[in-house]
């Protein structure tokens, strides 16, 4: 039985398999639309979701599962001081595959090591998101068509910002990847990341305060919203919450096929008036996060189509 709880818990090779998919079940829906009959997928949601949650839920639909949970940790059991073992043994007697997400590092962890059905971290506190990163490397891949020799602009809160985090992992993979990462200084990414992954593997990245330094040489900007919920202190927060708004002044400094992904939700740091851009794909990349879910319930459920 497999889980996924970090983006490294795919080979390179798994994850192209696993994109392959997702591109076929776009293409083919149809083909797909009875898959998990049967089978029920659990959402438990101990922190705010739309995307995550809704797109799983969404995915097991369009496979034909049924889903079953809860978006509030106040409406479980959690609120009466139940473990998150005891609940992933429970949800192991009612569902088939679990999605969790959880304020507290490492908590899907372990509650895969509890679960006897397989466990999807939805994102755990700041530190991992890996289908979001899925959901990110699929767009790239389809509009772009590769997913090495490319440079990145990753910018905003990337402390704080568990997608960035998952996404550094997953991209130093590939061939000829370099990183621009667009920050405060207060917000740039965490020593362990820069001087562990980033410097210990020679990968090329550029630390820059000023989105317009950056902009003229990205093949993909991977915007980020400054993380309120992890800031101690709100004052910070409000000096820190518009550094960056990318608008279309600033898309003019940037390449015509230049690509602008962002998780999403977005607050103030994309202007409205960039939707209309065709360079701006945080949309589209919602309904990607679709078809990889799809593709990861039947990997992980171990059923072929
Ligand atoms: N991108 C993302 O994780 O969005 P939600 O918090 O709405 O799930």
């Amino acid at each position: 039985m497999r889980h996924l709880i970090s983006p490294l818990d795919f080979s390179v090779e798994e994850l192209d398999r696993l994109l392959r998919l997702a591109n076929d079940i776009e293409q083919h829906p149809e083909k797909y639309a009875h898959a998990c009959e049967g089978k029920i997928l659990a959402t438990c949601f101990y922190e705010p979701s739309t995307r995550t949650r809704l797109s799983f839920e969404s995915a097991m639909l369009h496979l034909g599962g049924k889903v079953l949970g809860f978006s509030d940790a106040a409406n479980s059991s959690a609120s009466k001081g139940e473990s998150v073992s005891d609940t992933i043994r429970v949800i192991s007697e009612y569902a088939d595959i679990c999605a969790m997400r959880h304020p507290k590092e490492g908590a899907p962890l372990v509650a895969s090591e509890k679960a006897t059905i397989p466990v999807i971290n939805a994102g755990d506190g700041g530190h991992q998101h890996p289908t979001q990163t899925l959901t990110d490397l699929l767009t790239i891949y389809s509009l772009k068509g590769r997913l090495d020799h490319l440079t990145i602009g990753l910018c905003g809160d990337l402390k704080f910002g568990r997608t960035v985090h998952s996404l550094i992992h997953a991209l130093i993979r590939y061939p000829g990847i370099r990183f621009e990462l667009i920050s405060p200084e207060e917000l740039r990414v965490p020593s362990n990341l820069h001087d562990e992954v980033l410097v210990r593997n020679n990968i090329p990245f550029r630390e820059v305060v000023k989105l317009e330094d950056a902009l003229p040489a990205l093949d993909i900007l991977y915007m980020t919203r400054v993380q309120r919920e992890r800031f101690f202190n709100e004052e910070d927060y409000i000096r820190m919450k518009d550094f960056y708004i990318l608008n279309k002044e600033k898309m003019e400094l940037a390449p015509k096929d230049m690509l602008v992904l962002h998780p999403l939700p977005r607050v103030n740091e994309i202007s409205v008036e960039v939707d209309d851009d065709p360079r701006a794909v945080y949309f589209k990349q919602a309904r990607y996060g679709v078809y990889v879910r799809m593709a990861l319930i039947l990997t992980l459920l171990e059923i072929e189509v």
